[in-house]
């Protein structure tokens, strides 16, 4: 009796509080009330107890720190830096050692691309994971991923880990036993019987890879039917309408929690929950499991953060910030990313300023994760419903090697624009003959000082900091030609960065500017600049402006998009100028004179 009471006692912390009765209400919304609810609310207690139990006490001291500024996800300048480890550092004791050259730029959390363990041969860059407990071997041990965690946080800084929670790899032990017959692990996974059914449900569903993986059911003769696979043939749908599912994933959240992770990206979240006659994306499901796992954590791990992976259209990737009870805590502004890309290759910062106004509606816990660029493709189908066909087409065809850029296109569904990849340097021009290298290198730079500028976390794509560009070797390789997206994701090259302190150099032009937005977006908080971004609209229609002014002190940003000089008149209410952060040089309105490329954030003068 005496060795339970601690067990009790955490039990009874879970129960009292106040995100318990939150979780209860949204796992009744997802799963109904019936009377077998209790024993799996008392399993999930458990869970909970154990978690607590079992968590470190440098970790609750962490937990405590950030619990006692509840906005402090809303931080200015959290910097976010994302890369895959192999690609990077080779492994994670490598990446310790680089831990002072992300430090050095000024980089505060980190996002490396799945490290679990993942099936053999092709796992779609780590997404299919084998094993949610176990670290890629090749890349070290879950005793590595401690020293990682403990090294961050003895540096003030946090890491964001993949959570590839809508499938497993059909080597994990799940489908393993799935295959082998086990009833309870089948279960687990959606198949469908017959080719009716699986046309049925395809009817409705949008390829992801149509060249490469059509379709969205594999045939799987030791499954007797079509396995629900929406990415690639081994990657193996999940079956949320099971709660068991629910609650391993939970687990493994919780387990990872406890290893020291800050945070997790929730891999595809739109696809979690499957409904007939629908695409099965962005299901209000989806949304309350978010919310549910949001309200468990919040409980045992409430420092943890949770980042939707979400690239749909704005209004579907609103939502998972949450609508009954707060969601995640950050998701990818990838409508105002991609709307960037597009207003640049127009030289009209129209679309960029539609999309800036639709993501200042977010809920005043939640925050942006502003980017560039990351590893997957540029998908231009997400800005649908507020662009025209036209104008996708446009922007498409501009990406895929058409004007200054040297991306190239990507597979699309029917019906839709191919999708765009190449490293951000590569898209601006950089290193591509015929183009004025000057130019291309502001236009880098200008799209990582708008994001900078923006609220929310800006993020760094692995190699953009020295500027550089595709690997374009790596359709020789047979393991990857298949698949264009290899295109942006190089090797890091550490030569290139050896010059990043170099001004005359592309590497130091772009890693300095880096580092100095990173700066300056810290220092809006202790000038009380904050709020949304939300845009105003100029006269000269290739200057992008946006305006934070919910602080003692407005910001007005001020980016050229276009290679020539313009004069912009300034909005009402800015007519006196400002003080410019970035150039540190006072500017008188009523009209600014702006260079190519050229970016201002004006703030209130003191
Ligand atoms: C996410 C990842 C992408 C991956 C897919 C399937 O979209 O970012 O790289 O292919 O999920 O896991």
């Amino acid at each position: 009796m005496s060795n339970r009471s601690p067990d009790i006692l955490f039990s009874n912390h879970v129960r009292d509080h106040p995100s318990w009765s939150v979780f209860e209400a949204r796992f009744q919304d997802i799963y109904g009330s019936g009377p077998e609810r209790m024993a799996v609310l008392a399993r999930i207690t458990d869970s909970l107890a154990d978690a607590l139990r079992t968590r470190s006490t440098a970790l609750v001291e962490l937990d405590r720190a950030r619990s006692a500024a509840p906005d402090w996800t809303s931080v200015s300048g959290n910097v976010i830096y994302t890369f895959y480890v192999d690609r990077f550092s080779q492994d994670l004791a490598g990446l310790i050692e680089r831990l002072d050259y992300l430090q050095s730029l000024g980089v505060r959390w980190l996002h490396p691309l799945p490290l679990l363990r993942s099936r053999p041969g092709d796992s779609d860059g780590g997404f299919a994971v084998a094993d949610f407990r176990q670290i890629e071997p090749h890349l070290g041990s879950m005793d590595d991923l401690a020293a990682l965690t403990t090294a961050l946080h003895q540096r003030g800084m946090g890491l964001l880990l993949d959570v590839v929670c809508n499938h497993t790899a059909r080597e994990h032990a799940w489908a393993v036993a799935a295959r082998a017959g086990d009833l309870a692990s089948r279960a687990f996974y959606r198949v469908e019987s017959t080719e009716t059914s699986v046309a049925a449900w395809g009817e409705h569903l949008i390829d992801v890879f149509p060249d490469t993986a059509p379709g969205s059911f594999t045939h799987e003769p030791e499954m007797g039917g079509w396995v629900w696979t929406t990415f690639y043939p081994f990657q193996w749908d999940l079956n949320y309408a099971n709660p068991a599912v629910f609650i391993e994933m939970l687990d493994v959240l919780l387990f990872l929690a406890n290893q020291g992770v800050d945070g997790f990206r929730l891999d595809s979240a739109p696809f979690l929950w499957k409904r007939e006659g629908t695409s099965c994306r962005n299901q209000p499901e989806a949304y309350r499991i978010v919310e549910a796992w949001r309200a468990a954590l919040s409980i045992v791990v409430p420092g943890v953060v949770l980042l939707a992976e979400a690239i749909e259209s704005i209004d579907d990737v609103l939502p998972f910030f949450g609508q009954q009870s707060p969601g995640c805590d950050l998701a990818y502004n990838n409508g105002v990313m991609t709307a960037l890309w597009g207003a640049l290759a127009d030289e009209d910062a129209g679309i960029a300023r539609t999309l800036i106004e639709a993501a200042s509606v977010r809920p005043a816990h939640a925050a942006w994760l502003n980017y560039v660029r990351c590893h997957d493709d540029l998908i231009w189908n997400a800005l649908a419903a507020y662009a025209e066909p036209a104008d996708l087409k446009r922007w498409s065809d501009f990406y895929a090697g058409g004007g200054f850029s040297g991306g190239r296109a990507f597979q699309t569904a029917p019906g839709g624009v191919p999708s765009t990849n190449g490293m951000a340097a590569a898209l601006v021009g950089l290193g591509r003959d015929g183009v004025d290298q000057d130019l291309a290198a502001r236009r880098l730079t200008l799209l990582y000082g708008i994001i900078h500028g923006l609220d929310g976390w800006p993020l760094i794509y692995m190699g953009d900091e020295v500027a550089l560009g595709n690997d374009e070797a790596f359709d020789r390789d047979p393991a990857r030609r298949d698949e264009g997206r290899w295109l942006h994701r190089p090797v890091m090259d550490w030569y290139k960065a050896e010059g990043r302190d170099d001004p005359d150099r592309i590497e130091g032009r772009t890693f300095a500017a880096l580092r100095r937005f990173g700066k300056l977006s810290r220092s809006l908080d202790g000038l009380d600049i904050r709020g949304p971004a939300r845009p105003v609209a100029l006269t000269e229609k290739a200057v992008l402006a946006f305006e934070r002014f919910e602080g003692s002190r407005r910001l007005l940003v001020l980016a050229n998009l276009s290679p020539r000089g313009v004069v912009a008149d300034l909005p009402p209410g800015w007519a006196g100028g400002g003080h410019d952060l970035v150039s540190g040089r006072d500017q008188s309105g009523p009209s600014i004179m702006l260079e190519p490329y050229d970016l201002l954030w004006l703030a209130d003068r003191t």
